[in-house]
Order: C-alpha cells, then sequence, then structure tokens
C-alpha cells in the first residue's frame, strides 16, 4: 500500500496582486508534493487563502466592497495563480467556506470546553497588517511611529475584552515536544530561535477579537470573533474533513508531514498550532521548514514596501519554468535571496539553454543525423559507460535523505554536476568520429539519451512541464514516471524510436 504524505503551503492572505513570495512558498512546496509523488507516495498537497481578520475586512473597506464579495474575487486571483504556477494542488481551501468554520469551531469547543480558554482583557500592541500581538519590547518608535521591530509594520494600541487561550501552561510540554522530535522545526537556526523563544517564557495568547466582526464567531459568544490564528492555523485539518476523525483523508493524512511556510510566521506554526493542538488532543504536525524570504535590494519583497516582482509578469516574459528553476537554484534554501531579472537571464543562459536545454538538443539531433531517431537493439556498454551511468545507483539514497530534510541546495547541486558530466561525456566520446563504428556510436547515444532521462527525472518536480516534453519524447508519460527507474540504465526502449523535441529554453 502506497505511504500518505501531506503538505501543506501558508494560506494566503489574498490580495489582488500576488507577488513573488506567495510563487516561492507555492513553488517551493509544488516541488516536494511532485517529488514525493514519483517516490511512489500518496501526496495530499494543500493550498488557499485565508480570509477573516481586521486586515482583510480594511482592504475591503478601502476597495468599498462587501467583505464577502471582495474575498471572492480576490481568492480567485489566487486559485488562478494555482494554475499559472502549474501547482499539483490537491485541494485548495478558503477559510470562509462552511468545512473551515465548521472544523474552526470544533477546536474552539474542545478548547473552551477542557478549560484551555478564559475570558479577560487584552491592552497592548497590535499589527493588523501581521495580524500579530507584540510585547512592548518586540516594537520601536521610528519617527514618533510604533512599529514591529522584526516585521516593521506599523503597530496600534488595542484595549479590549478578549479570551486568552493558555499558552504560558503549554511552555514545558513544547519544550519537551521540541526535544523528542529534534526536525519538528527546520532549518536548525530557526529552531534554536523558537526554542530560545519559548524558553524566555510564553504569555496567555488572546486569541479572540471583540472590535469587528469580520471571523467565525466565538461559538460561546458570539460578541467576539475568534483570532483570526487560531481561526487560519486550522485549515490544515478543514481540509481532511475534520472534526470527522473517522473521515478517510483524517485518518490517512493527518498528522501533517511538512508545512511549507515563511520564516515570518514560524512563531505561529511552531509555537501557537502545536500549543493549540496538543491542548486539544490532536496530535502536532510532523515538520515545520521555514524558508527565507525573498529580497529586493536588501528589504523583503512585499506589498506594502512597493517592491514586488510580478511573478505574472516574469512568467509572461520568461516562461513559468525558467522562473520555478531559478527560485529553486538561486535562492539558497532556507536563506534569504536577492533575486533580480538579470540574475534570472543569466541563469537561463547558464543552466537551462547552455546546459540542459544544450545537452537534449544535441544528443537528439544526433540521434535524428546518424540513427534518424530509432534506439539501436544492440547496446554494448564500456566500463566508462556504466560508471557514469552507475552515480544516480550510488547516490540514490542520498538522494531520498535530501528529500527528506527539505536539503534542496545539495538536491540542485547534485543536478547541476551531472549536466556538466553528461555533456562531457558526449564531448570526450565524440560519436561523430565513431560513424565506423556502428555499435560504438548506438551505445554513446543511448548511454547519453539515459544520462538525459535520469537527469529529467530529477528535474521533473522543478521544471515539470519541460521536463514531461522531454520524457514524453522517449515514450515516458506522468503516469508512469518513477523515481526508482533513476537506477535502470536499459530503460529506454531498444528497438523503439524517439521524437524530435523543439528548442527547450530560448537565449536571451
Ligand atoms: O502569512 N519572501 O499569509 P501571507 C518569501 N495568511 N516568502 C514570502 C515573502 C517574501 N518576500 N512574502 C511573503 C500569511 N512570503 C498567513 C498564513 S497559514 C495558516 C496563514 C510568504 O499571504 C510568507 O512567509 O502574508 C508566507 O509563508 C506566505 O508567503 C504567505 O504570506
Ligand atoms: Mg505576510
Amino acid at each position: 500500500m502506497a505511504k500518505n504524505y501531506y503538505i501543506t503551503t501558508p494560506i494566503y492572505y489574498p490580495s489582488a496582486k500576488p507577488h513573488m513570495g506567495h510563487a516561492y512558498s507555492s513553488i517551493i512546496a509544488d516541488f516536494f508534493a511532485r517529488f514525493k509523488r514519483i517516490q511512489g507516495y500518496n501526496v495530499f498537497y494543500l493550498t488557499g487563502t485565508d480570509e477573516h481578520g481586521q486586515k482583510i475586512e480594511r482592504a475591503a473597506k478601502e476597495n468599498n466592497k462587501d467583505t464577502l464579495l471582495f474575498c471572492n474575487e480576490i481568492s480567485q486571483i489566487f486559485k488562478d495563480l494555482t494554475k499559472k504556477l502549474n501547482l499539483s494542488n490537491n485541494d485548495f481551501i478558503r477559510t470562509t467556506e462552511d468545512r473551515h468554520k465548521k472544523s474552526a469551531t470544533n477546536i474552539w469547543n474542545i478548547l473552551e470546553k477542557k478549560g484551555e480558554i478564559y475570558l479577560s482583557k487584552y491592552s497592548g500592541w497590535y499589527s493588523v497588517s501581521d495580524e500579530a500581538f507584540y510585547s512592548e519590547d518586540e516594537i520601536e518608535d521610528i519617527d514618533g511611529k510604533k512599529q514591529s521591530i522584526s516585521s516593521g509594520s506599523p503597530v496600534e494600541w488595542v484595549e479590549e475584552e478578549s479570551y486568552f487561550f493558555k499558552l504560558s501552561k503549554w511552555q514545558e510540554s513544547l519544550l519537551k515536544f521540541y526535544s523528542e522530535n529534534e526536525n519538528f522545526i527546520l532549518p536548525i537556526s530557526r529552531k534554536n530561535e523558537v526554542i530560545s523563544f519559548v524558553k524566555s517564557g510564553l504569555k496567555d495568547l488572546s486569541v479572540s477579537r471583540k472590535s469587528f466582526k469580520w471571523g467565525i464567531p466565538v461559538p460561546s459568544n458570539s460578541d467576539h470573533v475568534m483570532y483570526v490564528w487560531l481561526d487560519a492555523l486550522t485549515n490544515y485539518l478543514s481540509a481532511l474533513n475534520y472534526p470527522n476523525e473517522n473521515d478517510k483523508l483524517y485518518k490517512d493524512f493527518w498528522p501533517a508531514d511538512l508545512h511549507i511556510i515563511g520564516k515570518d510566521i514560524l512563531r505561529f506554526h511552531a509555537v501557537y498550532w502545536p500549543a493549540f493542538l496538543l491542548a486539544a488532543g490532536i496530535k502536532p504536525p510532523k515538520r515545520v521548514y521555514g524558508h527565507g524570504w525573498i529580497l529586493s535590494g536588501d528589504q523583503k519583497m512585499s506589498k506594502s514596501k512597493g517592491n514586488i516582482l510580478d511573478p505574472l509578469q516574469i512568467i509572461q516574459t520568461y516562461g513559468l519554468d525558467p522562473l520555478r528553476y531559478y527560485l529553486i537554484k538561486e535562492v539558497s534554501f532556507g536563506n534569504d535571496g536577492n533575486i533580480s531579472e538579470e540574475k534570472l537571464e543569466n541563469c537561463i543562459n547558464s543552466d537551462l539553454a547552455n546546459n540542459y536545454g544544450n545537452l537534449c538538443q544535441r544528443v537528439i539531433s544526433f540521434c535524428e543525423k546518424n540513427a534518424n531517431l530509432k534506439i539501436s537493439e544492440s547496446i554494448n556498454f564500456t566500463d566508462n559507460d556504466k560508471s557514469i551511468l552507475s552515480i544516480y545507483e550510488k547516490k540514490f539514497d542520498e538522494i531520498l535523505k535530501f528529500i527528506d530534510k527539505q536539503d534542496i541546495n545539495s538536491y540542485i547541486n547534485f543536478i547541476v554536476t551531472q549536466l556538466f558530466a553528461a555533456n562531457k561525456y558526449f564531448n570526450d566520446e565524440a560519436p561523430w568520429k565513431k560513424k565506423s563504428d556502428e555499435l560504438r556510436l548506438n551505445t554513446i547515444i543511448y548511454t547519453s539519451l539515459e544520462l538525459i532521462r535520469k537527469v529529467t527525472i530529477l528535474l521533473y518536480p522543478i521544471i515539470p512541464a519541460t521536463s514531461l516534453k522531454v520524457l514524453k519524447s522517449f515514450g515516458i508519460e506522468e503516469k508512469d514516471l518513477k523515481f526508482e527507474t533513476i537506477i535502470d540504465h536499459n530503460y529506454i526502449k531498444k528497438g523503439s524510436k524517439i521524437k524530435k523535441i523543439g528548442i527547450l529554453f530560448k537565449k536571451i
């Protein structure tokens, strides 16, 4: 029976213009979802939109729109984005859907019934833009304006009756949970950051708001709506038909294997979320990976800073796969990364056009001219052929480890090294000099095609459309795609005919 794998992106605050940070989180999650599928897992990949709270309510007002209609419109933009990014998500959840309201209400009821929630009063700082409460030492005064030190977002003073979640009570249990699940938070630097935050002492968390209405009502007191983060985090359960714990989706996929998030929302996912779940008697997820920020200049790319590189415009100019490749390769995963069109163009030219594209083009054209695209029945590998083909077998376990540690950087480095190696093999073997030795000529072609096939399987989670184009020319369809076939040296059918492919990537 296939094993299950549940992966999520954050659910996005919908806005009229999605930016590169949104695209990034989604593409990364799609990479893992696609890899796990070809590894043989039954994958559930979830994304969606986070539509409650003051931020959305204010945005609707500014646009003079009814709040739900506004959400319908901008959520649709994000749904469209999943297509434009060629995401393989299995569901798209909206927190304004009934299935989600039911699930969040249920979590609230459990927490209240267990005595984990009490009524009191909140007075302190709140950032609507981050939908986060900040303590005095987390804010600074810049030109007479109070703002969050970590995000730079403005904060406002809030004083109102509020329900609190007994977060302080869970401090020791959380620390125990982190030490028993040592890879719960990755990368390690972020894990250390979270642990020291928790060790420094947790205060109870305000989990309801009274001064506006755009949220899920607190079931026992409709003067309050739930704090948007308690609402939003629950989406990961709602999509599995929680609270129906006998539902097949819930049984198969909870606890989640991997929440991909940006580092700005680490505290919500790595502290509050497991605390809510532990308190409710539900298993916490297995891993939270906090990636870095996409920077433009030295600043986080964000709508409020107005320094957005528009993913849709980039896709229109350069194509989707180049963008996906660029984000995965050039932003060192886990760290912040500065991106620019110039660097994107260099990456397209050097990696995609010159290295991968050229390899495919040369080998297939050569096969066309010298073998009429026909794969010979008789192939006789030399030791050198076998040794270069065997690299994939030798690296097989290591590649799986890269994936299971979310070590995308090592994964892509391996690919780039193999692209150079395959190009070098073709050059060194110089089949154009071996036209009189048909067996050798055909074997060099076959070895080169097998090298292309293997590396293309590894590229599939990164540049799915291009990879499928190449694999199709060898008669391999998406449904037959299996990671384990990278160790086979005789996969492309002997005696078959491959198809020509057009230019994969144009040089700029
Ligand atoms: O935080 N670089 O939604 P969001 C990299 N609704 N990633 C970035 C980024 C950047 N410049 N800007 C944003 C929310 N992101 C909540 C999530 S989950 C239960 C609720 C990433 O639309 C950010 O880190 O503000 C986050 O992972 C995602 O985009 C959504 O951000
Ligand atoms: Mg944000």
